[in-house]
């Protein structure tokens, strides 16, 4: 089994928008039984809150429901939970090491890190551009799905 826990700063626009991307990807491939898929925020701002309309709006228009999720605040005990810990920006990995003290199984990353020009994806809170985080998270999880691939995890 493969735990992996998307995060960013609220966990209403970019890291639902991640775990539903991803979930739909490893659905399709017909591996839904082999993962654990979630996320988070740093922050306390928006526990509770549904998804932003401005990343429903764009998971609506590519066919992926995300339905039902509330934002959750990341806690100590999913560091341990998960294999995976995957955040938006660099801000989001200073945030959890405040509360994970460090990262000493090497389970925090970047999800752009994967990709072949590693980078920070954008706040669509503050840029209102749900469009270029849709492009930024799809290539993130493909490129961190290659990853998995490479490494014979899956
Ligand atoms: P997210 O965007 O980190 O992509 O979910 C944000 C949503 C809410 C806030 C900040 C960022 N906020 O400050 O409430």
């Amino acid at each position: 089994m493969i735990k992996v826990m998307f995060v960013c700063l609220g966990n209403i626009c970019r890291s639902p928008m991640a775990e539903f991307v991803f979930k739909k990807m490893v659905k399709d491939k017909h591996l839904e039984d082999q993962f654990i898929i979630a996320s988070s925020a740093t922050s306390r701002e928006e526990i509770g809150n549904p998804v932003h309309q401005g990343t429903v709006r764009k998971l609506t228009e590519v066919g992926i429901k995300c339905e039902g999720k509330r934002a959750t605040q990341f806690s100590k005990k999913d560091y341990e939970l998960y294999d995976f810990i995957l955040c938006m920006e660099t801000s989001n990995i200073k945030s959890l090491m405040r509360v994970v003290g460090d990262d000493s199984q090497g389970k925090i990353h970047r999800l752009l890190d994967y990709a072949s020009h590693p980078r920070d994806i954008a706040d669509p809170w503050y840029t209102g551009n749900f469009d270029d985080t849709y492009n930024d998270v799809k290539e993130g999880c493909e490129a961190f799905f290659k990853y998995l691939c490479e490494m014979h995890l899956i």
